[in-house]
């Protein structure tokens, strides 16, 4: 449905967006995601046709809308594209229903009356907002005008929606609400949508397909349980959630065998590991199991693959989990377990990673400190 090829945008000397490609499914959530000042703005910006890229060439369709070969720019208004930005840019003089038909009546359709109403009707309905059609503007909660907002920039049935932070100006428990709703909305409205955002929750929660961005290149892209669960690299695991990053050394790139601070640990080895650069293992808190010795069924002298003696030196009762800092051999490591179970602080405990669980990733920032 959309596909950006080596994508190139510069602000005079800053290189906002370095050759990025990618291409987006029809009915997907595609979601650019990363830290402030990745270019995921940038790029959006340059898909909707209200920046000029500097090199690349962009589809949607059949159509090119831009190629810097061929000299090429549709304008934006001939993209027929929906967008919602973070402010949701809801005209207060105007009610729900004129804000909604607002792109109907001025964008050159030359619709009659009754089809604008009967459109607006059922954008509105579809994010359940038609019993508020007539009421004043700004008599709304940041979440309805968030929901007119996709009304309105629906209204017109895009073939592409971009959503830039919708969410974010929502207080964090209706954000939560709206991940959900948000996703389900447009799903039932079938359209191919970007979303761009810098949090990783509201990515792994929404999309389809994830694209993790930084400094302007793409580091990886997946689906969310991959970006979540088989990192590339420590950037990857490091911006996806919490994760230990233990420095390592490989010692056996086929079976995953390497060598860390406390032992030797056998893991999974992720694609496109570059066995002669820096490495490190990456493990989430989750994926560390403690167990007390006593109940772990195995001598303190062969504790067996992947299990080691450790010392719990913290723990923080957070309700759903409870988070625990673990040592083994003077090396820190962060790991979770259930309110369920009891830990205590000084507790000698057998700490067991999963084999599945480890990953070897290049440590391409060098996050872990390891040489
Ligand atoms: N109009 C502009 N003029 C000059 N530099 C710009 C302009 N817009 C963006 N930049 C720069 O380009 C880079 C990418 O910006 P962009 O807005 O795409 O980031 P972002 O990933 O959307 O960040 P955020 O999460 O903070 O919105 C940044 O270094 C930014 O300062
Ligand atoms: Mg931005």
């Amino acid at each position: 449905m959309l596909e950006v090829e080596e994508l190139v945008k510069s602000y005079g000397s800053v290189q906002a967006v370095k050759g990025v490609s990618f291409s987006v499914r029809t009915g997907d959530i595609f979601t650019l995601l990363g830290p402030s000042g990745c270019g995921k703005t940038t790029t959006l910006q340059c898909i909707a046709g209200l920046e000029t890229p500097n090199g690349g060439e962009i589809r949607m369709g059949d159509a090119v809308v831009y190629s810097a070969r061929r000299k090429l720019f549709v304008p934006a208004n001939k993209r027929r594209l929906g967008m919602v930005f973070q402010s949701y840019a809801i005209w207060p003089h105007m009610s729900v229903f004129d804000n909604v038909a607002f792109p109907l009546v001025h964008g050159g359709y030359s619709l009659p009356a009754a089809d604008v109403r009967a459109r607006v009707m059922e954008a509105l309905a579809a994010v359940k907002m038609d019993a508020f059609a007539d009421r004043p503007a700004p008599h709304l909660s940041g979440g309805q005008q968030q929901r007119v907002a996709l009304a309105r920039a629906v209204v017109h049935q895009p073939k592409l929606l971009l959503l830039d932070e919708p969410l974010s100006n929502l207080d964090a428990k209706l954000r939560d609400a709206m991940r959900v709703e948000l996703r389900q909305m447009i799903k039932a409205l079938g359209i191919t949508t970007i979303f761009v955002t810098h949090d990783q929750v509201e990515a792994l929660s929404m999309s389809d397909s994830i694209v993790l961005m930084e400094a302007g290149r793409i580091v990886q892209m997946g689906s969310p349980r991959d970006i979540y669960l088989a990192p590339q690299s420590s950037v990857t695991s490091d911006f996806m959630g919490r994760s230990n990053l233990i420095p390592a050394r490989l010692i056996d790139a086929e079976a995953g065998v390497v060598e860390t601070g406390f032992g030797r640990l056998t893991c999974k080895v992720s694609k496109g590991l570059d066995p002669s650069g820096a490495i490190c293992v990456a493990v989430r808190p989750a994926a560390i199991g403690l167990e007390r010795p006593a109940d772990a069924g195995a001598s303190a002298a062969d504790l067996g693959e992947n299990r080691f003696l450790g010392r719990i030196r913290e723990v923080t009762f957070l309700g759903d989990v409870v988070e625990a800092l673990v040592e083994i051999d003077g090396v820190a490591l962060r790991a979770s377990f259930s309110p369920y179970e009891d830990h205590a602080v000084d507790e000698e405990v057998v700490v067991d990673f999963g084999r599945g669980r480890c990953v070897v990733v290049n440590d391409d920032k060098n996050l872990s400190g390891a040489a």
